[in-house]
């Protein structure tokens, strides 16, 4: 007979599961899509152009559905932009690198923080979006506990999404989605800006940009501190 803690667990295990399912509809061509792509990429891309014009080999961390990677690899060819996610949302991933034809998207890496398989290649720079709720706190410790095995010694890390500060949200519409995740799973959750930063700080990374999104959203820039 399972505990109430191991069936809690489970059902919180499943929930996370569930969420790495990109919600996305399909259009005619089959490719997933998740309108909120089309609506943050741009903002994305501006902060990304000024602070990833000097880098050159781009980890992504749960690409989703690939729209975000064609849309910065086109807008930067100067990049090698190497998309990954768990295997579930690969072939999606793969659908939108097929259709762009670009010459800087190698195909798309199984990578799941949980599996503690890493690319043995070091990327000088990392970008993930919308991920850190999603995951558990210990599957972000585990993302940023890995930064030092897989970046240069001069990497610029950027985060986007929602984030807390000082311990509150920064709007009714962040404060509803947070009670939404946690709804759907205890382990998701908009996260504390000031302990990821930590997380980022013991990895050797300092902050160098924080940047004000659309819809109360934030890219997050650190650089690897040597
Ligand atoms: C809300 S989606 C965001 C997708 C995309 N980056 C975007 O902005 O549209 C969350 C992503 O986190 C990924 N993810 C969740 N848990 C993960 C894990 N343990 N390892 C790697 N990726 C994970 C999911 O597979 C999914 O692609």
């Amino acid at each position: 007979m399972p505990s109430e803690w191991t069936k809690h667990r489970t059902a919180d295990a499943a929930a996370l599961a569930a969420a790495r399912r990109v919600v996305h509809t399909r259009g005619m061509n089959a490719k997933p899509s998740a309108p909120a792509c089309e609506r943050n990429r741009d903002p994305i891309l501006a902060v990304l152009r000024a602070h990833f014009a000097d880098r050159r080999d781009v980890l992504e961390i749960g690409s989703g559905t690939g729209q975000h990677a064609v849309h910065f690899a086109a807008a930067m060819p100067q990049l090698v932009w190497q998309t990954s996610d768990v295997a579930d949302n690969l072939p999606g991933i793969r659908a939108w690198l097929a259709d762009a034809k670009l010459p800087n998207t190698p195909p798309p890496i199984e990578l799941d923080v949980d599996a503690n398989d890493w690319p043995a290649k070091r990327y000088d720079a990392i970008f993930s979006a919308n991920t850190l709720h999603i995951m558990s706190w210990p599957q972000v410790e585990r993302l940023f506990g890995a930064l030092g095995r897989i970046t240069t010694d001069d990497a610029k890390l950027a985060i986007y999404g929602p984030f807390n500060y000082d311990g509150a949200h920064t709007s009714a519409s962040n404060a509803a989605f947070d009670a939404s995740l946690r709804q759907r799973a205890p382990a998701m959750g908009i996260r504390d800006m000031e302990a990821v930063d930590a997380l980022a700080r013991a990895a050797g990374f300092a902050l160098i940009d924080d940047v004000p999104m659309p819809a109360n959203n934030r890219t997050l820039i650190w650089q690897r501190q040597g």
